[in-house]
């Protein structure tokens, strides 16, 4: 089974994208919402509570884990690759979010992410492990997480908010890397603003490389179970979740477990 964390319900602009691509398989998605945002956490905190998570996963079956969520995996993902889960399979958006950065030959990019990624220099770290010429702008969008995480998508605040962000880059940016989950659903806002930037969304960079991944790796790939069914859980409000998945992913999802680690 493929396991999706994130932080609360936007990584489900990550799944939609392996489900948009990969079909076949099952998937399990779990959201921390009882603890989200974790862009506002210290650096321990977010390990603490995103190794905690991978390890019950694990527990729980995981054929791999994804971690859907740019935060967690900017503070975690080669700890716990290396550290704490050198035989487990652990996947993360960050990795293949700079690669196409890299692949697509930019000099200089902009990216738009969490407070907490962009201390840690997410995005730019992680550019510079392909090419350490290539220019990495991060700014902090603050504002964004909240706003969306109050439903306000299209509202005047959060397009003057964005507008906000987005100047703050210099002109000769190349691209512009939707480094948060949160921000798939925003894209349109900043495709008004610039129209002829490409965007890159690290979350389907994600799906396209696991499944050039799954080639190579047929051992792993037979081991993953399929059927095309979906099971959620959050360890916050089930209700809640159901409300807002179904918004985000157009369709009725049921999730009826309550997960506490
Ligand atoms: N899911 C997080 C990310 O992609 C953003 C939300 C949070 O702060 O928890 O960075």
């Amino acid at each position: 089974m493929i396991w999706l964390f994130d932080s609360g319900f936007w990584g489900l602009t990550v799944l939609k994208e392996f489900q948009d691509l990969l079909p076949q398989y099952d998937y399990c998605y779990f959201g921390d919402n009882a603890r989200c945002p974790y862009g506002d956490l210290s650096d321990e905190t977010i390990r603490q509570y995103t190794e905690e998570w991978v390890r019950f996963l694990f527990d729980q079956g995981a054929t791999i884990v994804i971690l859907a969520c740019n935060t967690a995996t900017a503070h975690t993902i080669r700890y716990l690759q290396q550290v704490r889960f050198p035989d487990r399979k652990i996947l993360g958006v960050t990795i293949p979010g700079a690669e196409k950065v890299w692949e697509s030959g930019h000099r200089k990019v902009g990216v738009l992410a969490t407070e907490s990624s962009v201390k840690i220099r997410a995005y730019k770290e992680r550019v510079r492990f392909h090419d350490e010429t290539i220019l990495v702008q991060e700014i902090a969008a603050k504002e964004l997480v909240p706003l969306i995480e109050q439903g306000k998508y299209h509202a005047p605040e959060t397009i003057a908010a964005t507008r906000r962000y987005i100047m703050q880059f210099d002109s000769d940016i190349e691209a512009i890397v939707l480094g948060c989950t949160h921000y798939p659903i925003i894209r349109h806002h900043i495709e008004a603003i610039l129209p002829y930037m490409p965007l890159i969304d690290p979350g389907y960079e994600s799906a396209r490389k696991f499944k050039t991944y799954l080639s190579r790796h047929p051992d792993i790939e037979q081991g993953i179970s399929r059927g095309g069914e979906v099971r959620f859980f959050t360890s916050g409000d089930t209700e809640n979740f159901m409300k807002i998945g179904n918004d985000i992913l157009g369709k009725n999802i049921t999730c009826l477990t309550s997960l506490r680690p």
